[in-house]
């Protein structure tokens, strides 16, 4: 059988250099030993992926040792903090900083969140001193970007979108943007079980793309992994990672079961 360049038997793989990217947020869910048997279950079913897929724990920080020792092993399983200071070290009480969370291994913090920036007072200019520190850290920051549902009745998503990348991600030099996942999340979609339709998914996508190529370049705008959030599940992940735009999701929900985990990881 003769494959196409860029599609292996049994995947679909729309460009080899960008990631395929499931992150399971969990928030502030689970027991530390429900979370221990949520990540052996995933780890023990072992299913096939493709070189370039990924997936990612973001778990809270006081089970972020103990999952990164779990996925230490397993070469395409990686971990992600929910958040950490602006700053590296010092007299914050209560807080924790990139460096520390580099220093236990690990790769990704999620920043930018609706719930970060709704309930913790998150501005853009915060988002910036966190994107400097994880970036500085050397961890990956999966930032992300939303419109609400007004905004959305308005039809003004797009110029929404761009405002908070340009205060945040596009003020980065290319370099450091290519360290970044942009994850887009509809507000109104997160928690709420509505979800965008696949057209509304890719044309945001889209745009982000679009922006990313101009505001950097054309590489950049190939390379750079946008994943989709907001009540992705089972039933629906198939279609919205079928979209050309959408590098996989972000998932809160469904990433606390271990089966409807694994589906979503099987949705490419
Ligand atoms: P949800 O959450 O999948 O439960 O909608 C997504 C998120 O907040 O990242």
């Amino acid at each position: 059988m003769v494959l196409l360049p860029g599609v292996v038997q049994g995947f679909k793989n729309r460009n080899l250099m960008r990631k395929m990217i499931v992150a399971g947020n969990w928030k502030m869910n689970l027991s530390f030993q429900q979370a221990n048997s949520l990540v052996h279950d995933i780890l023990r079913a072992d299913i096939p992926m493709q070189t370039n897929h990924l997936a990612i724990f973001a778990a809270p920080f006081p089970y972020l040792q103990n999952v990164q020792s779990l996925v230490s092993s397993h070469s395409q399983f990686f971990t992600a903090a929910q958040n950490c200071h602006t700053g590296k070290s010092g007299a914050f009480t209560g807080e924790v900083s990139a460096f520390m969370l580099q220093s236990i291994g690990v790769e990704y913090v999620i920043l930018g969140h609706s719930e970060r920036r709704e309930y913790f007072g998150e501005t853009s200019a915060i988002l910036v001193q966190k994107l400097r520190q994880a970036l500085e850290s050397g961890l990956r920051p999966i930032f992300c970007c939303g419109e609400t549902r007004l905004i959305r009745d308005a039809g003004t998503q797009n110029e929404y979108v761009t405002k908070q990348l340009e205060e945040t991600v596009f003020l980065f030099s290319p370099e450091q943007a290519a360290r970044m996942v942009i994850a887009y999340e509809p507000i109104w979609a997160i928690g709420t079980g509505l979800t965008a339709s696949a057209g509304q998914a890719q044309d945001m996508h889209a745009f982000i793309r679009n922006l990313i190529r101009k505001r950097f370049n054309a590489s950049l705008g190939e390379e750079l992994s946008i994943i989709y959030g907001g009540s992705c599940k089972p039933g629906n992940a198939r279609e919205l990672f079928g979209c050309p735009d959408v590098d996989g999701g972000l998932i809160g929900g469904s990433s606390l079961v271990a089966d409807d985990f694994l589906q979503i990881l099987q949705s490419f």
